[in-house]
């Protein structure tokens, strides 16, 4: 998707794909900065160790605590930190790296675009507290959600998710449990669904999907998870992980150019690459 972007704005960047070992992420990111790189993108495992190896944190990643994109930036002669894309002649004093983050973004604009859901006021269970996760309920909590119920194999998870969203955003009721009233929205942060023998990220015998009108899963491969299936089936507004992935990277795109990403170029790339049409 960056790759189509870059050319649909006649920028002569490039985006390359690398696997790194996380014990070699700090050689890797000095790496990306001793050569002139724009930025990074990374993903699991190394989203939360990067946080640490960073020079910079912006208030994005400073609140999710966790780094999917990177800056590397410049010292100006005036002790300013400029973008490298910036510096035309000369090189910069010194070169820095600023990690941000655009998942949390990227599911609010994903919801909104492809559910038509803002989340002010609304219920929402919430499938999963990994990494993802955890982001999507601290994204929840701050846009102003009504109630929260969070459900995950592994219940201590949940339990610190609760702490940490009622120290900073007292407002939002948080159940740990599937609610028993109904919901506007579903959301699988979890991995199941990925391998097609995984069972059903939701306990249909405990919450059935005649209790939400909408269920996003951030699953994109496949494009339809079993529960997508089954929540079309039962008349639910479905979205899968698609809109998260583009939005997130859209978002990565602008902090690297300074330019609104085409983000109709990036999608249908996106679709052409993952689903082949
Ligand atoms: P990510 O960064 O993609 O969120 P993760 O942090 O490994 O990855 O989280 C994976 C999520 O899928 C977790 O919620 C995990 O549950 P646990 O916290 O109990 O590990 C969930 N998950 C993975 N495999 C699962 C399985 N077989 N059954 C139920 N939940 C599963």
């Amino acid at each position: 998707m960056h790759n189509a972007a870059f050319a649909a704005l006649g920028l002569n960047w490039r985006y390359l794909a690398f696997e790194v070992d996380p014990k070699n992420l700090r050689a890797a990111i000095e790496g990306a900065r001793a050569m002139g790189f724009a930025g990074l993108n990374l993903t699991v495992p190394h989203k939360l160790l990067a946080v640490d190896m960073v020079d910079a944190l912006d208030e994005s990643a400073k609140v999710w605590g966790a780094v999917n994109t990177i800056r590397f930036e410049g010292r100006t002669e005036k002790s300013d930190w400029l973008p490298l894309r910036e510096f035309h002649q000369g090189a910069p004093v010194e070169i820095r790296a600023q990690g941000f983050n655009t998942d949390a973004e990227g599911l609010a604009a994903a919801l909104r675009e492809d559910l038509s859901i803002e989340l002010s006021g609304k219920k929402v269970l919430l499938l999963g507290a990994g990494g993802a996760g955890r982001t999507a309920a601290l994204k929840l909590a701050s846009e102003n959600v009504l109630e929260l119920f969070l459900v995950n194999r592994t219940f201590s998870k949940t339990l610190d998710l609760q702490v940490e969203i009622k120290k900073n955003f007292p407002a939002v009721y948080v159940g740990l449990d599937y609610p028993k009233t109904e919901v506007d929205l579903v959301i699988n942060a979890t991995s199941l669904g990925l391998k097609s023998e995984d069972a059903s990220p939701l306990d249909e015998s405990r919450f059935s999907l005649k209790q939400t009108r909408a269920v996003y899963d951030m699953i994109y491969r496949p494009a339809a998870t079993p529960l997508l299936a089954a929540a079309k089936a039962a008349g639910c507004k479905t979205a899968n992980g698609l809109g998260m992935l583009l939005h997130q990277g859209a978002k990565a795109f602008e902090i690297w150019t300074g330019q609104t990403a085409p983000r109709d170029v990036m999608r249908r790339a996106l679709e052409q690459n993952i689903y082949g049409h």
